[in-house]
């Protein structure tokens, strides 16, 4: 039985952040929306209220009833969740006199509390939150305050129910993840056992039993998630796995030939298939950013469907010949955070993955997902003890459509070239540029970065001079970014010589560009990608 803590989600914008510090404390966790209780609970250890936009008297404010759970388990309420609790058992929660917001110090906690064991005075925490406790419920008492929040934290004193108004989830709750060890280890009685040797153990057999003697098709991204799925399904099915890695000529320099390498090195039977023919065809002329994503998306489905069409018929007259298994799942690389996001906390799908959306219901595939709950850092541990190569799994995100939503207005092979050209300059001297960590050891600049790119804007024209002639050409953006979740990013502050070097390269090796600016601009209000 995999015991999980279970996370009801209110719509708080850091319920993905609890979820991400208790797997970090290496214990199995699900967030679920706040109505979706489950109705058998028995491997439920303990449960956790998230935050919400929403007042507990806003007439829309989320409900659940508590006793399904709040005596029989223990219960910790952050923020919302713990002026629900409070507000539903008899306290009193008002609007604060002033927004409490940003850090605060704990000046009290008592530390007999078993949710505070170990707190130093004066901990650092981080509030945020327009309402506030002024009553506690009968049968609670206080254990944290602040300076101006007199009920900082509380707890029952029956039952292992506690509620904390601060967000223990976030970096600038100092002791915040000790916080979440306490309730989740010492109060749930969690065993801290999720390792990625136990993870890939369960899912080889789970994957054996569920698949049987069937094939499975697989789409190939390059990416590391897509990547480490394949190399998983291999190590539990072998050759009933079939990859297929689809070039639509927006790739990086190099990367179709060297990714497919790469692949055939890990043992994986893949077909690599170049459509670049047709992604360029069925763009040509095309400059709205939207209309360039939906032709790549229809393009990747149709191409992806024809080469699965093709595997299925093949295997049907050799699985006539030899008695093997026919094609019954689709694999993909989803995680998570793709699950999470694509749920809203009423259960309804608002976002779905493009190549299953697009798969003929005849097909009739089933999915598999072996990563699906997974966050990105646990896959990449998951890949590093499946034995693959580090520069496959340290290897920077990269969207979908490829260098199309780096190529302002209509994409041509000629401009894809030139882009091609100064990304690979730009991408090979960070990974050749090494600076120390804060503990001295070397790494390379790609690794200090989230995600890193060169963007053509070949809308644009500007004066140049070179040798003794007069230029007239485009200019290229670098942008580099420093992120934990894409959802938002700063500019990555590289060093200045390290940006002369990369502009002077491309200048002078990269004919079509004559000028090379870096992108200063974080996200929001700006976004990753330009396009
Ligand atoms: P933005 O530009 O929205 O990007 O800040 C956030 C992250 O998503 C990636 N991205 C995409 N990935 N298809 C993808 O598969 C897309 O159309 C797409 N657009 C952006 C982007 O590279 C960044 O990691």
């Amino acid at each position: 039985m995999q015991e999980k803590i279970i996370i009801l989600d209110f719509g708080s914008q850091t319920t993905q952040l609890i979820a991400r510090r208790l797997r970090e404390l290496n214990t199995f966790c699900e967030i679920l929306p706040y109505n979706k209780y489950p109705e058998d609970d028995h491997d439920v250890i303990g449960v956790i209220l998230s935050g919400s936009p929403f007042s507990v008297y806003d007439p829309k404010a989320f409900q659940v009833d508590l006793s399904r759970f709040i005596d029989r388990l223990p219960v910790l309420g952050i923020c919302y969740g713990a002026q629900y609790i409070s507000h539903t058992r008899g306290g009193r929660v008002e609007p604060a006199d002033s927004r409490e917001y940003g850090r605060a110090n704990l000046q009290w906690t008592d530390t007999e509390s078993p949710l505070f064991r170990g707190f130093e005075p004066s901990s650092q925490v981080w509030m945020s939150h327009g309402d506030t406790i002024t009553a506690l419920p009968d049968g609670f008492h206080v254990v944290a305050s602040t300076d101006s929040v007199r009920f900082a934290a509380f707890q029952s004193d029956r039952a292992p129910v506690f509620g904390v108004q601060f967000h223990p989830e976030v970096a600038h709750s100092l002791q915040g993840t000790l916080l979440l060890r306490n309730f989740v280890v010492d109060i749930c009685g969690g065993h801290q056992d999720w390792s990625p040797a136990n993870f890939i153990e369960e899912t080889v057999e789970e994957l054996r039993r569920q698949i049987g003697q069937d094939r499975v098709i697989l789409g190939l991204s390059g990416g590391v998630d897509s990547s480490v799925a394949a190399v998983l399904l291999n190590r539990a099915v072998g050759h009933q796995l079939t990859c297929i890695f689809v070039d639509h000529g927006m790739l990086r320099k190099n990367e179709f030939h060297d990714v497919l390498r790469d692949y055939e090195c890990l043992g994986l039977n893949v077909r690599g298939v170049d459509a670049s023919g047709k992604f360029f065809r069925d763009l040509d002329g095309v400059t709205d950013p939207e209309q360039k994503r939906k032709i790549i998306g229809r393009d990747f489905v149709e191409v992806f469907n024809e080469e699965a069409q093709r595997i299925i018929r093949e295997n049907a007259s050799h699985t006539e010949a030899t008695g093997g298994g026919a094609v019954r799942w689709l694999a993909q690389g989803t995680i998570y955070p793709d699950r999470i996001e694509s749920l809203n906390i009423t259960g309804k799908v608002i976002k779905s993955h493009h190549n299953v959306g697009g798969l003929p219901k005849e097909m009739n595939l089933s999915l598999c997902e072996p990563l699906r709950w997974l966050f990105k850092d646990e896959v990449r541990r998951v890949g590093r003890r499946l034995g693959m190569p580090e520069h496959l799994i340290t290897r920077h995100p990269f969207p979908g459509p490829g260098l199309a939503v780096r190529i302002l207005g209509a994409i041509t092979p000629e401009r894809v070239r030139v882009l091609q050209e100064a990304d690979d300059i730009y991408i090979r001297s960070l990974r050749n540029y090494k600076v120390k960590d804060e503990d001295g050891h070397e790494q390379s600049l790609y690794d200090t970065v989230w995600q890193a790119g060169a963007i053509l804007l070949s809308e644009v024209r500007s004066v140049g001079v070179m040798g003794d002639e007069r230029t007239y050409e485009n200019p290229v953006a670098l942008r580099a970014v420093t992120s934990t979740d894409a959802m938002t990013a700063d500019w990555a502050r590289l060093p200045y010589d390290f940006l002369a070097q990369v502009s002077n390269d491309i200048i002078n090796k990269v004919k079509g560009v004559n000028r090379v600016c870096y992108d200063i601009s974080s996200k929001p209000p700006a976004t990753i990608e330009w396009e």
